[in-house]
């Protein structure tokens, strides 16, 4: 039904807010290229507005930034067929964010299981912004009638809520204006794993450098990180439903099928009864294939900071173009005089 009201358009984001890890390639770069080429509109943020919840250094929010948008360029985002750009850019965002924090109540974001985490035991002393940073989300989407969004798992209760705000946007106003947007969760790689702690997801805030492969590790970085990675003693079974209980081996078999873009299974099936020394310079080799070329790009891209800016300035002036009517249209829903 969204579909066939609502052009179909991608949209999705990635926090400026340190280096980028295998989990943002695999769970969301490498699909936002995937998405871009099968033709699709597409619009890829980098969210600056949503970096700035928790504490950021000026210099380094800046950085961190033009780097995301260097690995946008060099994972394959081409700005003649993506619009990309930094969210503070296009005032919209906040805008419409506001008029969404009117529409989500409080109990909805108190279920939030990400400001959980974030906000931690001192609930009290987190911004306001972390609280309300599922609203700007939806805003952020939204204001663009984005009709799909691919990311990682850990955002699919953020895309339900920004469901939850369409709806009761479109039912509080009598209207039908807002899609109800389709989260976009696939592939083998939708939740990579810590290398130290098959538990936990792979993450740049986690303390622990040995538990991530960031998209600037060297070669020699990565490979010691997966001969390092934690594995139980047992070589690699030949079914997939012998990977139940094992999530360490299972994270490395779901990492090698999505870089090698291939299923699960096939992976099994050629990798099957390998003891891990084996398997792992195999994971490795393929990683630094993959990430190398990236990461050389992305230093490279970086050596022009003036043409990473003006990549970022003509994106934003091209999703406005988009989200302004959208806005008006959205105050002349709510009553605004003089929208
Ligand atoms: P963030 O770095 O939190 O802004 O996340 C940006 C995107 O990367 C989101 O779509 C996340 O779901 C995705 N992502 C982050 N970490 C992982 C991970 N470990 N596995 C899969 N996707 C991830
Ligand atoms: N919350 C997302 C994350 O932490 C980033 C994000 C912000 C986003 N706005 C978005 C993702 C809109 C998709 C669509 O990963």
């Amino acid at each position: 039904m969204t579909e066939a009201r609502h052009t179909p358009r991608v949209f999705s984001g990635i926090q400026p807010s340190g280096g980028l890890t295998l989990g943002n390639y695999l769970g969301a770069m490498k699909r936002f290229v995937d998405m871009q080429d099968d033709g699709s509109e597409t619009l890829y943020c980098m969210v600056d507005l949503h970096a700035i919840t928790v504490w950021q250094d000026p210099a380094k929010l800046a950085r961190a930034t033009r780097e995301l948008c260097a690995g946008y360029l060099a994972s394959g985002l081409d700005p003649a067929r993506s619009i990309l750009f930094n969210q503070s850019q296009v005032p919209e965002h906040a805008q419409l964010a506001w008029i969404f924090n009117c529409v989500a109540r409080m109990g909805w974001m108190q279920r939030m299981t990400q400001f959980k985490d974030k906000a931690g035991k001192n609930a009290q002393n987190a911004s306001l912004g972390l609280f309300a940073y599922p609203a700007l989300m939806a805003a952020d989407i939204l204001a663009y009638h984005a009709t799909h969004v691919p990311v990682g798992e850990d955002q699919k209760q953020h895309l339900e809520l920004t469901r939850d705000i369409a709806a009761k946007f479109n039912h509080d106003y009598e209207v039908d204006f807002f899609p109800l947007t389709e989260p976009v969760i696939e592939g083998a790689a939708t939740r990579v794993m810590s290398l130290r702690d098959g538990s936990k997801k792979m993450s740049k805030s986690d303390p622990s450098d040995m538990s991530r492969i960031n998209l600037t590790d060297d070669a020699d970085t990565i490979a010691k990180k997966i001969r390092k990675a934690k594995t139980d003693p047992e070589p690699l079974p030949a079914e997939v439903e012998e990977l139940e209980g094992r999530p360490e081996a299972r994270n490395l078999v779901n990492i090698y099928a999505a870089l090698s873009a291939q299923s699960v299974e096939q992976v099994m099936r050629d990798c099957g009864g390998k003891p891990f020394s084996e398997f792992k310079p195999m994971l490795a080799d393929l990683a630094v294939e993959t990430l190398a070329p990236i990461s050389s790009e992305m230093a490279r891209l970086m050596q022009d900071e003036a043409e990473i800016d003006r990549i970022l300035a003509e994106g934003a002036a091209r999703a406005r173009a988009i989200a302004t009517p959208i806005l008006r249209e959205t105050f002349k829903i709510v009553g605004m005089v003089g929208a």
